[in-house]
């Protein structure tokens, strides 16, 4: 049998395909253009006030491009990475402003060459060896005094995070849990200062929601958000922003 590994886990153009799908036409694309995106803007905002536009800016595991394509709206650079040449043909149908290649994050070799580095869905299920050797690689490639933007998309006691444990108890295959303290930690124990961050996917996050839900559920989230305490275990999830010492 094939050891399937998170390196190896988005090849083939059967998978790029299918999740480009699901951020074209499922709820996950739905609750990324009227919650993800607003805040993650909001949070670039917070920490750049001066703006991007002079920012080189790396998107690591970049996929279909999905933050690559926003990011790159505002900065002079962007560039993405990723190891599956499939996921890197959507984006540069999603990203057209930047330049993407094919490179295993571990075996980058680029050093204090960006003022900004983003990662998003991409440390959850990897593993462990894999998690450290790309935070060292995203370190030495950040400037000093740059920020790197990251996330956490399924903590154990949110929705979606119950569900996965749930299913991992009836000895189903699921995909992974973090808590955010133990996502802090980790960020952290690299010598990386938490400056900003924002928490929400309250509602389920599910490809099968309906169409008619979409929307309430958004305006949900987004209240939910609102009136609950930043870093709230029911999110599934956290946002970060980390500055590198100066
Ligand atoms: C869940 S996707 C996330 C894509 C995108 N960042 C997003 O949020 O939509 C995870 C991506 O990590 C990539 N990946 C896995 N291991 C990698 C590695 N060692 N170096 C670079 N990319 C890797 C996969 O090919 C996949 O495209």
């Amino acid at each position: 049998m094939t050891d399937i590994t998170y390196r190896t886990s988005h090849l083939g153009s059967e998978k790029a395909s299918s999740y480009n799908d699901d951020y074209d036409n499922s709820f996950l694309g739905y609750f990324w253009n009227q919650v993800e995106k607003p805040l993650l803007l909001d949070l670039l905002a917070e920490v750049f006030p001066t703006g991007l536009s002079n920012a080189r800016h790396l998107d690591v595991a970049c996929g279909t491009g999905r933050v690559l394509g926003a990011i790159s709206e505002l900065t002079s650079e962007s560039h993405g990475v990723d190891i599956s040449p499939d996921m890197l043909h959507f984006a540069e149908l999603n990203a057209p402003k930047a330049q993407v290649r094919v490179a295993d994050i571990t075996d980058f070799r680029e050093v204090e060459a960006y003022d900004l580095v983003s990662a998003f869905r991409f440390f959850l299920n990897a593993e462990q060896p894999l998690r450290d050797a790309a935070l060292e690689s995203i370190v030495a490639a950040m400037k000093p005094g740059a920020v790197f933007v990251t996330n956490i998309h399924a903590s154990p006691a949110s929705v979606i995070g119950m569900f996965r444990r749930v299913s991992k108890a009836m000895g189903r295959v699921a995909d992974n849990t973090m808590r955010h303290e133990d996502f802090a930690d980790f960020l952290t124990s690299a010598g990386l200062e938490i400056v900003a961050s924002r928490t929400y996917g309250f509602v389920p996050l599910s490809t099968k929601i309906s169409p008619s839900l979409m929307s309430p559920l958004c305006s949900l989230d987004n209240k939910l958000t609102s009136v609950l305490p930043s870093r709230s275990k029911f999110a599934s999830d956290w946002l970060v922003a980390v500055r590198k010492p100066t």
